[in-house]
C-alpha cells in the first residue's frame, strides 16, 4: 500500500517526461556538420571541476568557486563536452544550481555553437553529493531487501533529486557482480549473484530514467569485481565464459532499459584492460548487446594504459587504443592530453574521422534527448526536491526491509529486546555516523563528518531513545565495559567498518581488527546476553563471534535511517524480513559463494565438512515469526525449449506477528556438458503476510532463465533433468531435446 502510494507521489512532483524529439537526429547531424576537429575531440573530453576552480576543496556547505580563467580555457578554448564531481564533497543545492548555471552560461553564450556542458556526478546511494540529500543504504543493503519496487523507487527519487541540482548525468548504478567479498567496492554492488544484480539494477535504472531528466549509467563495464587478490583495480584472470556468465546479465538488462551510459571498468579481464578491449567495448556491448548510447572511461584510464597496465608505449598509443576499442569520452580528467592526442592521431590519419563523428553523435544524442539543447539551465523551483520527507521515508523503509537478523538463539532468543531491559551498548560502530553511511557520503571515503548534514542519529541515540538508562561505553575501555556488561540485561556490542571508497578500503585480512573480535569475546565471557550488530560494507568474519554470541543483526552501511531502522528492529517495532545477498563465509578458501560447483562440497575422506561451510548461507534471514512453505508444484513434468514452467508454492505466516518473507526460487541442472552450479537464484517474491495468513506465489521459467553459457560464450537450454528448490521443497522436471519433442 505504501509502495504504491510513494510511487505516484514521486510522480506527482516529477516533471514531465520529455517527449523523444523526432528531431532529435536531424539536430545533431546539423551541429556534427559545422563542427570542427577541435569542436569534436573537445566534445569527447571530460574534466575535474577541480580543472576549472579556484578551490576544488570547497570548505563544507560552501560552494566552489569557478576560475574565469580556467573557465572560459575548458569550454571555449578546449570545448570540453562535460565536467564532473564536486571536488572535495557536497555543497548545498543552491550552490549546485549556481555551479552549474555559470558553466552553463559559459557553454551557451562564449561558445561558437552553443553546446551546453554535460555535467556527471556520482549520487550512488541517493544523491549524496548535495549538503541536503538523503543517503539510502548501499546497493548491497538494497539487494537484501529482495524488492524491486523499492529499488526503482530509490532510483527515481535520486534522480529527481540530481535533476533539481541541475545535473543530468548520474554516475550510477554501479552494476558489478560482488562475488569478490574483499573487493573494497563490495558494497556498491547487488551481491554475488548475476541474475539477481539484473533484476534489481534494471529496476533501479527504469526508475532513474523514468522521467527523462537524467540519464544513468551503468559501470563498470566488465568484470571489475572478480580480481584475483580482492584489492581494487587488479586482474580478473578468468574465463570470458565466466564473465558472460557472471558479470555481463546485469549489464544486458541495463541496455534492454535503455540506459543512456556504460562506464568501463579500470581493471583487467584476462590480460587485457578492458579500456583497450574492441572485443568487450565493440563486439559485445555495442553489436551484441545493441547499446545505442555513450561509453565513458573511468578515472584516468586511459592514461593508466600507458603507465599501469603497461599496454600502451606512449600516452599517444593508449588514446589510440582507446578509442578503437570504442571509448566515446575520456574522463581525463587533470588534463587536455587526451584531446592534443586524439586531434594528433586523426591529422596522421591514424583515426578516421568517421570512428570521431560516432562517438561525437552519441554525445550530441544524449545531451538532445536530456533536454540539454533546449534548456540546460537548474530549475530553482525544484529546490524542495532534495532532503524531502517522502526521501526521508523511502530511506527509512529500504533501511527497514534490509537489515537481516542472522541469529536469534532459539532456545532463548533474546530480540526483541524490551524497553524495560537494562541495556549496555558499546563497540566501534555503536556511536559512529561514517559506519552507518559507508563510503560516498557527503565525501568520496564518507569519513569527513562536517560535510554530513546536522541531526543524524547514531545507533546510540536510536537505541536511548526507547532504553533511557541505556549505559555507552566507548569501544576502547574495554574492562569498564566487561564491568558495564556484568551489571546489564543484555549487551548490544556494535562492530564493523567505518566508511571507505575504492583502494583507500583494500584490506588484506577480511578478519574483524583484533581489537573488536577481543571487545566482543569478553563481553560475551560475562555470560550477559550479546548481541552483535554488524555495520559493514562486506562481510568480515566474525566466526570467532558467532557461537558465543546470542544474537547477530547485520545492517550492512544502512544509511541515514539506519541507526532508527536498526533500533526498530532490536526493540521489535519493525520484524526483520532481509536475507544476505551473499554467502557469509567463515574463512577465505571456505565455501564462499552459494551458486559453487558440487566438488566444492565433497565431505569424507577426511575432509573437514564443517569448516568450509558457510557461516550463514546466501538468502538467510531471520524473522520474529516463522513462515511455512508447502511443496512446489510444477505445471507439467516436461517442457520444451520453447515453453514456460509454472512453479507454484504456498507460504503461511505460522507465526503470531505480521511479517514479511522474500521467497526465493533456485534451479540447478542434475547434469550438463559443462559442470553445473549446485543452485542458481531464478525467481524471487517478497510477500507480506499477516499472522496463519497464506499465499500462493508462482514464478515462470523459460530458456532466459535455464539456459547456461555454454563453451562458445553463448547461452544454451541443454535438455536434461532440472530440479526447482524453494523454501526446502524440491521438484523436478525434464527439458526435452528437439528430437524428443
Ligand atoms: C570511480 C567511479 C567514479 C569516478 C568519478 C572513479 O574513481 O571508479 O566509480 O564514477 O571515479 O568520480
Amino acid at each position: 500500500m505504501m509502495k504504491r502510494f510513494l510511487l505516484l507521489a514521486i510522480l506527482a512532483t516529477a516533471a514531465p517526461a520529455r517527449a523523444q524529439q523526432p528531431a532529435t537526429a536531424a539536430r545533431v547531424e546539423a551541429l556534427l556538420a559545422r563542427m570542427t576537429l577541435e569542436e569534436k575531440v573537445g566534445q569527447m573530453t571530460q574534466v575535474n571541476i577541480g580543472v576549472v576552480a579556484t578551490d576544488s576543496q570547497p570548505s563544507p556547505r560552501d560552494s566552489i568557486r569557478l576560475d574565469r580563467a580556467k573557465l572560459r580555457e575548458a569550454i571555449v578554448t578546449r570545448g570540453v563536452g562535460s565536467i564532473l564531481n564536486t571536488g572535495e564533497g557536497a555543497i548545498p543545492v543552491a550552490a549546485w544550481q549556481s555551479l552549474i548555471r555559470q558553466i552553463q552560461d559559459v557553454a551557451t553564450k562564449e561558445t561558437r555553437l552553443h553546446i551546453p556542458i554535460l555535467y556527471g556526478v556520482d549520487a550512488m546511494h541517493g544523491h549524496n553529493y548535495v549538503s541536503e540529500g538523503t543517503v539510502y543504504p548501499h546497493n548491497i543493503a538494497l539487494a537484501a531487501t529482495f524488492n524491486p519496487v523499492l529499488v526503482e523507487q530509490l532510483g527515481e527519487v535520486t534522480a529527481s533529486e540530481v535533476a533539481a541540482t541541475g545535473v543530468h548525468w548520474n554516475f550510477a548504478p554501479v552494476l558489478d557482480v560482488g562475488r569478490q567479498h574483499q573487493w573494497p567496492r563490495f558494497y556498491e554492488t547487488w551481491g554475488e549473484d548475476a541474475w539477481l544484480a539484473a533484476l534489481l539494477g534494471a529496476a533501479n535504472v527504469r526508475g532513474m530514467q523514468r522521467t527523462g531528466e537524467v540519464g544513468a549509467t551503468a559501470k563498470h563495464y566488465l568484470g571489475y569485481n572478480f580480481s584475483r587478490s580482492g584489492r581494487d583495480r587488479t586482474p580478473a584472470d578468468v574465463s570470458v565464459r565466466y564473465v558472460r556468465e557472471h558479470a555481463l546479465p546485469p549489464f544486458r538488462a541495463a541496455v534492454r532499459e535503455g540506459i543512456r551510459s556504460v562506464m568501463v571498468n579500470s581493471g583487467e579481464i584476462d590480460g587485457e584492460p578492458v579500456h583497450a578491449s574492441r572485443y568487450w567495448l565493440t563486439d559485445v556491448l555495442r553489436k551484441e548487446l545493441g547499446f545505442k548510447g555513450l561509453v565513458v572511461t573511468d578515472w584516468e584510464d586511459i592514461n593508466f594504459l600507458h603507465t599501469r597496465h603497461r599496454v600502451a608505449p606512449t600516452l599517444k598509443d593508449a588514446v589510440r587504443l582507446a578509442v578503437d576499442a570504442g571509448v566515446d569520452m575520456s574522463m581525463t580528467p587533470l588534463d587536455y592530453r587526451f584531446a592534443d592526442d586524439l586531434i594528433k592521431l586523426v591529422r596522421d590519419n591514424v583515426v578516421p574521422m568517421k570512428r570521431i563523428d560516432e562517438s561525437v553523435r552519441r554525445i550530441l544524442t544524449m545531451k538532445a534527448e536530456l533536454g540539454l539543447l533546449d534548456n540546460p539551465y537548474p530549475d530553482p523551483t525544484l529546490t524542495a526536491r532534495v532532503g524531502s520527507s517522502l526521501s526521508r521515508a523511502l530511506a527509512r523503509q529500504a533501511a527497514r526491509e534490509a537489515i537481516t537478523l542472522l541469529k536469534n538463539d532459539r532456545r532463548a532468543p533474546v530480540l526483541p529486546l524490551a524497553r524495560t531491559q537494562r541495556v549496555l551498548l558499546t563497540g566501534p560502530t555503536a556511536a559512529s555516523l561514517s559506519a552507518l553511511l559507508g563510503g560516498w557520503s557527503y565525501t568520496w571515503q564518507g569519513v569527513d563528518l562536517r560535510y554530513y548534514p546536522k541531526g543524524i542519529p547514531t545507533l546510540a541515540d536510536a537505541i536511548r531513545r526507547r532504553a533511557p538508562g541505556m549505559q555507552l561505553v566507548p569501544a576502547d575501555s574495554l574492562d569498564a565495559a566487561v564491568r558495564a556488561a556484568r551489571q546489564s540485561d543484555v549487551a548490544i556490542v556494535a562492530l564493523g567498518e567505518e566508511g571507505y571508497a575504492e583502494w583507500v578500503g583494500d584490506v588484506v585480512d577480511m578478519q574483524l581488527p583484533p581489537a573488536q573480535r577481543s571487545l566482543a569475546s569478553a563481553i560475551a565471557a560475562t555470560g550477559t546476553p550479546t548481541v552483535l550488530v554488524l555495520l559493514e560494507g562486506r562481510p568480515r568474519y566474525i566466526t570467532s563471534l558467532a557461537d558465543s554470541a546470542r544474537a547477530i543483526v547485520l545492517g550492512y552501511w544502512p544509511g541515514i535511517e539506519g541507526a532508527e531502522a536498526m533500533a526498530e528492529v532490536l526493540f521489535g517495532e519493525v520484524n526483520p524480513s532481509g536475507k544476505l545477498p551473499f554467502t557469509y563465509a567463515k574463512a577465505p578458501y571456505g565455501i564462499d559463494l552459494y551458486d559453487h560447483k558440487y566438488t566444492e562440497e565433497l565431505t569424507g575422506w577426511g575432509r573437514d565438512s564443517a569448516a568450509i561451510a558457510p557461516l550463514y548461507e546466501f538468502g538467510h534471514g531471520l524473522s520474529y515469526t516463522t513462515f511455512r512453505y508447502g511443496p512446489p508444484t510444477l505445471a507439467r513434468p516436461a517442457i520444451t525449449a520453447r515453453d514456460q514452467q509454472a512453479v507454484q508454492v504456498t507460504v503461511t505466516n505460522t507465526g503470531d506477528r505480521p511479517g514479511d518473507e522474500s521467497v526465493l526460487l533456485f534451479v540447478r541442472q542434475l547434469y550438463g556438458s559443462l559442470t553445473p552450479a549446485v543452485r542458481r537464484l531464478r525467481g524471487v517474491e517478497r510477500v507480506t503476510l499477516a499472522p496463519g495468513q497464506s499465499r500462493a506465489v508462482t514464478f515462470t521459467l523459460g530458456a532466459d532463465e535455464l539456459s547456461i553459457v555454454g563453451r562458445d560464450g553463448r547461452n544454451a537450454l541443454e535438455p536434461g533433468e532440472y530440479e526447482v528448490q524453494v523454501g526446502g521443497g524440491k521438484a523436478s522436471f525434464r527439458v526435452l531435446a528437439g528430437q524428443d519433442e
